[in-house]
């Protein structure tokens, strides 16, 4: 953990602090959640000592959920009692039915509530059902009963998007209180996952004010992964701003963020850190200071000069490694031998200073796909060109993907099994039988209900002959459809990864022992199903890693639709032509059923195809800006180690 500075700029000796809020940084969000939860714990126990009630204000969304999953854990473990616990939740949709798949009651029972011995009459949660006239009325007496348990004592929240703390959208006033709210359209888009659809979103929620949050005795405000980055540095280091809802926390004598590391990626600390304090200047900070100098500046690195590095709070790198000149070539040359257009190795070459060994020659390679798309949508030029070069090149699709294929999908394909039997006279009534139950169950279907099971193995086989056309598209029949169960729920809501799973992974890995495997490391995928993916791989790895075979293994680590690696981070990026980008391109389009509006569409309107080539030639474009070769588009990749 890195821990947060205190607020002392420019006295010798400390760091100079551009945070106005109190942020500690941790590996990732299980420790985070765990030193929340502890915190909760004690207060709890404190105040059973005490003889007095514990008032929580809580949050749903995906941030808390690692937290709730730590306090339950303390329960059956530790015997933590929540008896003394009364909870008031930050917001509810409007209007909600308590028992609906969306609402929060439903979310606090399912993460929370039913697996602790909190008294169902000590939670509170704003009701979705209210007639529109009495919400007025419903609001002040929520804000009457905190006032008169004596105030929250312990706030937990998470951030969105655009800064909202509870639904407190950018705008809301720093006195405002409890009271009904019109949803921003990107806080809704942000759900649009979750409901099916951004038509299915509600338009409006019932949110405790920006004043009830601020009067909480303690606040907590928890962030993960990269997309909540710019929020947390707005809030934490910006100007406090109706516009950015969380910097209003900033006049909080007791608040603390918790963030995982990507969340805290664009704070001055992490950027930056030689603006800070003292650095110690590695060869991987050296690489991040300079490859930022060069995009602040925008010169190339080669024609960075000594004046640049001193004007830049650079000038001790100069004085321990040497001249700007030295410094300048140094860089450049590493970022160099990243590039390759021979991602299996290039074979009777120098390897010395290229990402993959050239021997074997031919190698083994397993690409590890989280969903049936990710293999061509992350990583299809290199795909494209190992098969090219002749290695043998293993899909392994991880889930069936089967949620996110839309219902009138799914029908057609039932249909047209019936017609091609009809027409070439093959007798099935066991086709028959499920087109007739498909057309009943989709046509009293409600929305967002769990698919019949053949419904959704009907939608898991589009999506496994998609990715098939992919593979026949790019050169390879070995595929493998792993299906992994934690995925098999029929809802955004996984399960958490089980032996079963790693199982399969593990027994693919031996079978095939490859010399390389690539994986998507993309821990922040909104659906959280990249991060379970990876899990599961890393845990195989390490019960496989005394193997023979292994120490000829390599893992490269890809990043899903959302972000690329940061450029001082990326080990090998392996360029594309224009001509490579278009064929990448027919790759995506044989996904068909995730094309022209997906179900799935989140907050980035944008088709997959579109998002891969936007972020491709981005990527392309940084090394161009940094002075080396201009292409047309590069795939990044960073190596995993033990
Ligand atoms: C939830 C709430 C919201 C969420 C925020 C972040 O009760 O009030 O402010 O905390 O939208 O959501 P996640 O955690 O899903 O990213």
């Amino acid at each position: 953990m890195i821990q947060a500075q205190t607020a002392n700029s420019g006295i010798v000796g400390q760091a100079i602090t551009y945070e106005k809020i109190p942020t500690q940084i941790y590996a990732d969000a299980k420790d985070a959640s765990s030193a929340v939860a502890k915190e909760i714990a004690d207060l709890i126990r404190i105040k059973q000592k005490e003889g007095k009630p514990c008032i929580l204000g809580l949050a749903t969304g995906s941030s808390p959920k690692t937290v709730y999953a730590q306090l339950i854990k303390m329960h059956r473990e530790e015997g933590l009692s929540f008896k003394n616990v009364i909870s008031f939740n930050l917001d509810e949709y409007y209007p909600m039915q308590p028992d609906s798949i969306h609402s929060y009651v439903r979310f606090m029972r399912e993460q929370l509530f039913d697996h602790v011995d909190i008294p169902q009459e000590n939670y509170f949660i704003p009701d979705g059902t209210i007639p529109p006239a009495l919400i007025a009325d419903f609001a002040q007496r929520y804000d009457n009963k905190i006032n008169a348990m004596g105030g929250i004592d312990f706030q937990l929240l998470g951030i969105g998007g655009n800064g909202h703390i509870g639904f407190n959208e950018p705008g809301s006033l720093i006195n405002s209180r409890t009271r009904l709210m019109t949803l921003d359209h990107s806080t809704r888009a942000a759900a649009a996952m979750e409901f099916g659809g951004l038509h299915q979103v509600p338009k409006k929620a019932i949110t405790m004010g920006v004043a009830s949050i601020i009067n909480a005795k303690r606040v907590v405000l928890l962030a993960w992964g990269e997309r909540k980055a710019p929020m947390i540095k707005a809030a934490v280091e910006g100007p406090v701003t109706e516009l950015v809802p969380a910097s209003y926390l900033q006049a909080h004598p007791n608040v603390a963020f918790f963030v995982d590391e990507r969340a805290a990626n664009d704070l001055t600390r992490v950027k930056t850190p030689w603006l800070v304090d003292t650095v110690e200047w590695d060869n991987s900070m050296i690489k991040k200071a300079v490859t930022h100098l060069s995009f602040t500046l925008q010169k190339p690195i080669l024609k960075l000069t000594t004046k640049d590095y001193n004007d830049n709070g650079m000038s001790d790198m100069l004085a321990a490694h040497g001249s700007a000149y030295d410094i300048n070539i140094n860089v450049f040359n590493q970022l160099q031998h990243t590039i390759t257009g021979w991602p299996g190795g290039k074979p009777n070459a120098d390897d010395t200073h290229r990402p993959e060994r050239a021997l074997p020659a031919k190698k083994r390679v397993i690409i590890f796909s989280p969903h049936p798309d990710d293999d061509i949508i992350s990583m299809g030029g290199t795909f494209q060109r190992l098969v090219d070069q002749g290695h043998e090149v293993h899909v392994a699709y991880q889930t069936s993907g089967n949620i996110a294929v839309a219902d009138d999908e799914a029908f057609r394909f039932i249909d047209f099994v019936v017609d091609y039997n009809q027409k070439f006279g093959i007798e099935s009534q066991a086709a028959m039988k499920i087109f007739n139950d498909a057309k009943a169950f989709l046509k009293q279907k409600k929305d967002s209900e769990i698919d019949s099971s053949e419904v959704r193995y009907v939608k898991g086989l589009i999506r496994r002959g998609e990715a098939k056309a992919t593979c026949r598209f790019v050169g390879t029949d070995h595929f493998h459809f792993l299906d992994m169960p934690f995925y098999e729920t029929g809802t955004i809501q996984k399960k958490g990864i089980s032996e079963a799973d790693v199982k399969i992974i593990a027994n693919l890995i031996e079978e095939v022992k490859p010399h390389q495997i690539y994986a998507a490391g993309d821990f922040a995928d909104p659906h959280g199903t990249h991060k379970v993916c990876w899990d599961a791989i890393e845990a195989a790895l390490k019960q496989l890693k005394h193997k023979n075979f292994m120490k000829d293994c390599w893992v490269w680590l890809y990043r899903g639709a959302w972000a690329e690696w940061d450029i001082h981070e990326i080990e090998m990026a392996v360029p594309m032509s224009p001509d490579q980008v278009v064929k990448k391109r027919y790759g995506i389009f044989k996904h068909q059923s995730q094309k022209d509006g997906v179900v799935f569409q989140g907050e980035d309107s944008r088709e997959f195809w579109q998002r891969a080539e936007e972020r491709n030639s981005g990527t392309a474009l940084l090394y161009d800006q940094l002075g080396l070769a201009e292409y047309e588009a590069m795939e990044a990749f960073v190596r995993w180690h033990f």
